[in-house]
């Protein structure tokens, strides 16, 4: 059986105090909710890892970073590597956020190379992908979020991919205030499953975790979990807010 879970990304978010008193907020309400039907970990800035790693103590709560190099150690003045972001307990990095994408030209190359670091220094990879509003407009969608999930990840060997947890995540839909809806997300996390099954075969596809992004939010949550395919949540302005994150963390 495939994990539920729901993973905040803070961004570029919270000064280090700021940072640690969210997530004792967080590790507080999930200890306060008892038993959940998800798992929860929070996305913090690399600079927060190590204190919210000790913040987070014994609660039941991952961590991830939000990036990690496409190199292992060296001359490469600014970044942060796999083994830099495992040394501080972190047991997640998501990898391939569209803003990365974007902002920072991360390639399909690039993020092969930063997937291939992450699980030799035993972190699971959340590997985002997802279309543009003219991608999404032009009917091209499909062919852009098969092509970021190949490129990146099919060099992989099933046992590999079972360290990998996929986030879609339509770009016109983040941080927009317009979700897409259940059925549009459905839709692509059906599509995206069958892919893997054609790669993986059904068992590896069947236990892969899908999580939807983009605006999710607790009033919309319920919704979108409740789908077949849809198996938690990526989180961004609302996991800034512990309350937030909690209604969408307890809407399984
Ligand atoms: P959002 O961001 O929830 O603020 O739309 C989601 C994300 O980018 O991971």
């Amino acid at each position: 059986m495939r994990k539920n879970i729901v993973a905040g990304n803070w961004k570029m978010n919270t000064t280090v105090p700021e940072g640690v008193q969210l997530a004792k907020d967080v590790c507080e309400a999930v200890a306060a909710a008892g038993e959940l039907k998800c798992d929860v970990i929070m996305g913090v800035p690399f600079t927060h890892l190590t204190a919210v790693c000790e913040t987070i103590g014994t609660a039941n709560v991952g961590l991830a970073a939000q990036n990690c190099a496409d190199h292992t150690s060296g001359a490469y003045t600014g970044e942060v590597s796999a083994p830099m972001v495992a040394s501080t307990g972190a047991g997640y990095v998501i990898l391939g956020h569209s803003e990365r994408r974007g902002y920072y030209n991360e390639t399909a190359e690039m993020l092969k190379e930063k997937v291939d670091l992450a699980l030799a220094n035993g972190l699971k990879v959340i590997f985002c992908c997802g279309e543009s509003l003219e991608e999404r407009e032009n009917g091209t969608f499909k062919d852009v979020i098969a092509a970021e999930i190949r490129d990146s990840l099919f060099h992989l060997s099933a046992e590999q991919f079972k360290e990998i947890v996929i986030a879609y995540e339509p770009i016109w839909a983040i941080g927009t205030g317009k979700t897409a809806t259940s059925d549009q997300a459905q839709e692509i996390h059906a599509f995206i499953r069958g892919l893997l099954t054609e790669q993986f075969g059904a068992q590896v596809a069947d236990d892969t975790t899908i999580l939807y992004g983009g605006s999710c939010k607790p009033s919309n949550a319920p919704e979108l979990f409740a789908k077949p395919d849809i198996d938690g949540g990526l989180i961004g302005g609302a996991s800034l807010k512990a309350a937030d994150f909690m209604g969408i963390v307890t809407a399984f």
